[in-house]
């Protein structure tokens, strides 16, 4: 049954169905603590500016705390009744302290508390998730190290294309993770701004001091404008969109390693830890990690999608449709937070890069044939007639069943005379790639760099 939370403007209790409907308590459980803490600064704030008596402030702040310590060990169980987590916790305050709890309210609505606690929990959890980027951006580096000089094909429109560095590859992601640490920090300070004491939409009567309540809860401004103030989710779409190129980062690196654990690529052999089992096949070593990853990539776009269809038509300034932020918002939380710690792992200890595999990929295909042109280039030939010629010899060693290095010289020198004897140098893997030394390239020396370029931003 619903008990009667409303005011004596109500003759009859909700029905329970409708209390069910409405009620928030079930997921927004989630920000009990961001509560607790913003309603300990709203206390303080309230004796402050003698709201009310600095023995009730401190009366409701250690009612607070032994909520927040209940909770802890499990024993707070606020059920549908509470409607959500701001009413069980104010009700319990009450149970605990008496008449005194009644006073927290004052000054205050659930819309500006509401925002004031999803705020918190966001900024929280926006440092949570920048460590495991960083975290993980550690890791790759630390792959990258150590196959500065291992080479793998490069592919545009998956064609081979290009012989690369592993490193180099590997970094480009780093690169991405940069960018999603960057935006995050840049979205945090923007989520860190305190909509408190904006009341429900106009602002309060009583002698209130945001700035107090902003300091006390280390935000870093407070919402100039009352009714912006409780309905802005701006900061809860930016967090989502942050989150939807996280996934998509993560999604792009899941793909790769689903291709190159492929037997048709076999760059990499997952690691027992790391791989899952067929109930059927027993041959089977399935990449589900990066599998569940790429899926799980398509709930964040689509939180991304209800949070920005729910506040395109909503006039100001509150509206229970704000309600439905919460598990948007979380839900893509939890998972940010879930993948990135198994690619964290999978990337740590989970794969195995086939060496000798790598060596025979980059070996055993026409791409190289950049190099020969550029070969002729370097020595006064135009780029577009050397391209051409080149064009030919793939040509001819296609249908010979060659590889441009096992021409002769002689058939060099007929292509062109230019060609020389350190043409097999020139379009040996390791040169090839060693070559593309311009700033940002696959060279070793290039790669070398953007790893201690690397190193000094997660320093
Ligand atoms: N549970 C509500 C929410 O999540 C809290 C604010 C409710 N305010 C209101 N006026 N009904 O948005």
């Amino acid at each position: 049954t619903a008990s009667k939370t409303w005011s004596q403007r109500f003759e009859s209790a909700l029905h329970p169905a409708i209390a069910r409907f409405n009620a928030s308590i079930l997921f927004d459980i989630e920000l009990i603590e961001y509560d607790i803490t913003g309603s300990q600064a709203h206390a303080k704030m309230l004796a402050h500016t003698g709201i009310i008596s600095p023995a009730e402030g401190e009366q409701l702040i250690t009612g607070l705390e032994q909520i927040r310590q209940e909770y802890r060990q499990g024993q707070f169980h606020p059920g549908i009744d509470a409607e959500d987590v701001h009413f069980a916790v104010e009700r319990r305050l009450t149970e605990i302290v008496g008449d005194v709890g009644k006073k927290l309210h004052t000054a205050r609505s659930r819309n500006d508390q509401v925002g004031t606690d999803t705020r918190l929990y966001l900024r929280d959890r926006i440092d949570q998730i920048r460590s495991q980027l960083r975290e993980f951006q550690g890791v790759l580096l630390n792959l990258a190290e150590r196959n500065v000089e291992t080479l793998i094909p490069g592919y545009t429109h998956l064609q081979r294309a290009q012989p690369v560095s592993l490193a180099h590859h590997l970094l480009a992601y780093f690169e991405m993770l940069e960018r999603d640490w960057q935006r995050l920090g840049e979205i945090q300070k923007r989520t860190n701004i305190s909509p408190l004491g904006s009341g429900a939409l106009a602002g309060t009567t009583f002698p209130i001091d945001r700035h107090f309540t902003a300091k006390e809860l280390h935000f870093d401004d407070v919402y100039g404008n009352s009714l912006d103030g409780v309905s802005d989710r701006d900061f809860a779409i930016e967090f989502l969109c942050a989150a939807s190129l996280i996934m998509v980062h993560l999604s792009r690196m899941s793909e790769e390693i689903i291709l190159w654990a492929s037997q048709e690529f076999s760059f990499v052999k997952l690691k027992d830890s790391c791989a899952t089992g067929s109930s059927i096949m027993p041959q089977k070593k399935n990449p589900d990690v990066p599998e569940l990853v790429r899926g799980k990539t398509g709930r964040v776009f689509g939180h991304l999608q209800a949070l920005l269809v729910l506040m395109k038509g909503l006039p100001l300034a509150y509206n229970k449709d704000l309600q439905e932020d919460k598990e948007a918002l979380f839900d893509s939380v939890k998972t940010v937070i879930a993948c990135l710690e198994a690619m964290t792992i999978l990337m740590r200890e989970g794969l195995e890069f086939n060496q000798n595999r790598l060596g025979e990929a980059v070996a055993e295909d026409f791409s190289n044939a950049t190099d020969v042109a550029d070969y002729l280039a370097a020595r006064g030939v135009p780029f577009r007639e050397a391209y051409n010629l080149v064009g030919k010899v793939v040509k001819t060693s296609l249908a010979a069943g060659k590889l441009l290095k096992d021409l002769s010289m002689a058939e060099w020198k007929e292509l062109h005379p230019a060609f020389e004897a350190d043409i097999y140098d020139a379009i040996a893997p390791q040169r090839v790639v060693a070559a593309r030394n311009s700033y940002g390239g696959t060279g070793f020396d290039q790669v070398r760099q953007a790893i201690q370029r690397a190193k000094s931003r997660i320093a």
